[in-house]
């Protein structure tokens, strides 16, 4: 098998293309898109953090998740800058202000499912999401970027995990943060907002019907990386680009 750097080597030099990321809260989604984008010199597009930080600002003015036309109005007024960083992820910005961190909360991840079900809220993202991916050479990653961001993207993977594999990543990431949530708590939480962002009206999370399922419940970080890039350099091979 061909290592990740001689992969990467061989698709140097193509056109750039737009590469759609999606499935489940901890499927390792970020990870391995942000590690895919850089092997490959492309944009790295966390969505998460876009809707993350709209979450964030929602709940710093106190306005009520219920007031669509509110959340709509904050959403088309905030500045959202996403800076690839390698130790974390994206750096975001709102309005200036540096709010990587506070994303993360609890309280973020309590209410981001209610912020991104609002129709208005998500075409308001999308629209940004297309800009940032207008010219390709970009690896998006989301819940909907394959079925209705990018639906003519060339490369979609679908990522699953086992849930207990998914509590077992992110109650190691806590405790490394210092965040001592038990696995009960972080496996009813990641439950709860998978319910809520598959059975929601407007784009749920779905595989779109051209993406390729790609289960890392007994794969590495960096064996995951290495297959989704032998999937794009097929891609890439098979209509010759
Ligand atoms: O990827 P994440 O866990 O950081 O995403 C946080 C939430 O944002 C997720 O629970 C649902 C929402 N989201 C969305 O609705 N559409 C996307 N493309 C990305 C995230």
């Amino acid at each position: 098998m061909k290592s990740l750097s001689e992969n990467c080597k061989s698709l140097s030099g193509k056109k750039p293309i737009i590469i759609a990321i999606d499935g489940p809260a901890a499927s390792g989604k970020s990870t391995t898109a942000r590690l895919l984008a850089k092997r490959l010199g492309y944009l790295y597009l966390d969505t998460g953090a876009m809707y993350r930080a709209l979450t964030w600002k929602v709940l710093k003015e106190g306005v009520d998740m219920r007031d669509k036309k509110s959340l709509a109005k904050l959403a088309k007024e905030i500045k959202i800058r996403l800076q690839s960083n390698d130790e974390m992820g994206s750096r975001v910005f709102l309005n200036g202000e540096e709010i990587t961190f506070s994303i993360r909360s609890p309280q973020v991840n309590k209410y981001v499912s209610l912020v991104s079900m609002v129709k208005e809220v998500r075409e308001e993202m999308v629209r940004r999401q297309r800009e940032m991916g207008r010219k390709g050479g970009i690896v998006a990653e989301g819940r909907d970027i394959g079925t209705v961001v990018f639906p003519k993207a060339l490369v979609k993977i679908f990522l699953t995990c086992s849930l207990e594999e998914r509590v077992r990543r992110r109650w190691k990431e806590a405790r490394e943060r210092n965040s001592f949530l038990t696995k009960k708590e972080i496996k009813e939480e990641l439950s709860r907002r998978d319910k809520l962002d598959r059975e929601r009206e407007f784009s749920p999370l779905r595989k779109a019907k051209d993406a390729i399922v790609l289960d890392n419940t007994f794969l590495s970080i960096n064996e995951t990386t290495e297959r989704v890039l032998k999937i794009v350099k097929n891609s890439l091979q098979s209509i010759n680009l």
